[in-house]
């Protein structure tokens, strides 16, 4: 058994793999639902949504909560064994599982026909009746997207230029590299904020909304 768990690739595949067939047998074999079934694609896109969602969230806790804070801690010979190493490792699968997070997100309020009227907040619904899951969800949507926004197009390009990535930056100066690291610190921080109520909206849409 330790040959197979020491593989990581192993693990992660098999993983899906099993996963995949559980969510198969459960739904095509002992419910027996069809693929004509929105359910069946809801259900699907919300398993890889939520698990894409752990993979973000979860590498943007490890910054937040244990990374940045520590990082004073290791002595400066130390630090690119962090920097050079272990933050660019994470921000691949950061940056990646932010868009798969939110592609499936998408994909799963166009699967339940709510997708223009969660994105304006209600405004697309009918007039005379508020649906209030749509705007409430909307809002957790939205919350996520500028979340999203920030991992692209500002904590990435910063941290490319704080620590160096790909050696895109080889001549940048301590100063711009600091100011980089300080930007996408911040931004980091602010998604560690949003994400608090997002989640709310998020996990809250089925029951309260
Ligand atoms: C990036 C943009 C995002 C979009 C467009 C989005 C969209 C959605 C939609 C449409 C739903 C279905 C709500 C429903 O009808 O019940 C949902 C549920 C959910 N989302 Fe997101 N989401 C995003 C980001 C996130 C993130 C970052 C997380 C973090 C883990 C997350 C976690 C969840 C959870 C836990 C649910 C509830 C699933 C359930 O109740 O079964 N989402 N999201």
């Amino acid at each position: 058994m330790s040959w197979f768990l020491s593989n990581l690739r192993y693990v992660a595949w098999t993983a899906l793999a099993v996963g995949l067939l559980f969510f198969i047998w459960y739904t095509l074999g002992a419910r027996g639902y069809t693929f004509s079934d929105g359910a069946l694609w809801e259900a699907g896109l919300r398993w890889l949504h939520v698990l894409s969602g752990i993979m973000w969230i979860g590498l943007l806790y490890y910054f937040n909560f244990v990374q940045i804070p520590n990082m004073p801690k290791i002595p400066d010979e130390q630090k690119p064994a962090i920097g050079k190493v272990i933050a660019p490792a994470a921000l691949f699968w950061f940056r990646w599982a932010a868009m798969s997070t939110l592609i499936f997100g998408l994909l799963l309020a166009w699967n339940q026909n709510y997708l223009v009227q969660a994105l304006t907040l209600g405004a697309a619904d009918d007039p005379s009746f508020a649906v209030g899951k749509h705007i409430f969800i909307g809002i957790g949507m939205w919350l996520a997207i500028v979340m999203w926004f920030n991992v692209w197009f500002v904590i990435w390009p910063n941290q490319q230029k704080a620590l160096n990535i790909d050696n895109k930056y080889p001549d940048l100066a301590a100063d711009a590299k600091a100011k980089a690291a300080r930007m996408a610190m911040l931004f980091s921080r602010t998604n560690t904020f949003l994400s608090v109520p997002m989640l709310v909206a998020m996990t809250g849409a089925q029951t309260l909304g």
